[in-house]
């Protein structure tokens, strides 16, 4: 009778401690194990090698391409480009399987001016090809120009393919080098310290706090722009055109005011330009190396 008392008492203790057990288990599942096995470098580990890059040729001359992207393209097997870049880049892509690089799938599912229908048919067939390339076992890169992701057409891809893991080669954009031409620091304005980069679409809303701005231009010339400009920053405000950045035996800058630079740019053949607006453009210094500086730098204040 004692006997089975003790072993009820037993039992009893076994289901609390096995309770216990259970609970801290469950903790420790949840806080060791569960973050061990979602944890970004787990997910990476799962993730399969890439084999698929869009790559930037950078902007202007072939000696603003990266080390990296040279040696990117040179282990890729399946090319989509532009024709363009066997002439900019002799020898670079010879041997290689090469697809003509195309604006249809961008043009239909980013901007308004394309056809969806044609636009899917283009998605189908180029996924086609680099399914099937990279089930062989190939790498496939698609070449680009400056920053693949301002105001790039093939972000789709990155997309579309996301299960195939795929990387993005960064490049020269043509913001860099063209702020490079100007040899102004961008983000050192008088009013403000910060820069918008901009296609002309919604300037209106943006120019009120009269900020540093570049514009791409693929939609909208220099009157549009100074159209939509001038009724936010003083005309005196200064400007700039920087043309065919990177290019050295072409590359063309033309500086002015809002008021001015339409006068300016008559007779000039504007096709690849980036228009700049904002105080940075001044000079920003003060420095003369044989004066002593006098009082203390005024401290930057916004919209000042
Ligand atoms: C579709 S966007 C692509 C921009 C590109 N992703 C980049 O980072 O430079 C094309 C626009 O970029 C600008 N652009 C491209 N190359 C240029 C260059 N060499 N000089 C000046 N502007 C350029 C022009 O405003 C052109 O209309």
């Amino acid at each position: 009778m004692k006997k089975k008392e003790s072993s009820r008492c037993v039992g009893f203790m076994g289901r609390e401690t096995l309770k216990k057990i259970k609970i801290i288990l469950a903790i420790w599942f949840l806080f060791s194990v569960m973050p061990a096995v979602y944890s970004p470098v787990a997910v990476a580990q799962e993730k399969p090698e890439t084999q698929l890059y869009l790559v930037s040729l950078g902007t202007g001359d072939p000696d603003n391409i990266t080390l990296r992207a040279l040696n990117t393209i040179q282990k890729s097997s399946v090319i989509f480009c532009m024709d363009r870049v066997a002439v900019q880049f002799p020898g670079l892509l010879d041997g290689k399987e090469i697809h003509r690089g195309t604006l249809s799938v961008h043009k239909a599912f980013m901007r308004s001016d394309g056809d969806r229908r044609e636009g899917l048919e283009e998605v189908k067939e180029i996924s086609r090809i680099i399914r099937k390339s990279v089930g062989e076992g190939k790498t496939v890169s698609i070449l680009d120009y400056g920053d693949p992701t301002i105001y790039g057409p093939n972000m789709w891809f990155m997309e579309v393919f996301e299960d195939l893991n795929p990387e993005i080669v960064p490049g020269v954009s043509s913001f860099n080098v063209a702020n490079a031409a100007l040899k102004k620091g961008v983000t050192w304005g008088e009013k403000t310290r910060s820069v918008i980069l901009n296609n002309g679409t919604d300037v209106e809303q943006l120019a009120a706090a009269r900020a540093a701005m570049v514009f791409f231009t693929m939609r909208e010339d220099v009157p549009g722009i100074v159209g939509k400009l001038k009724g936010h920053y003083p005309s005196e405000t200064p400007v700039a055109v920087v043309s065919n950045a990177g290019f050295r035996d072409k590359e063309r800058i033309i500086q002015g005011t809002l008021a001015t630079i339409e006068e300016k740019i008559k007779g000039e053949k504007l096709s690849l330009y980036l228009f700049y607006v904002g105080d940075f453009l001044t000079k920003r210094y003060g420095i003369d190396a044989e004066k002593e500086p006098s009082g203390r730098l005024k401290e930057f204040k916004c919209g000042k």
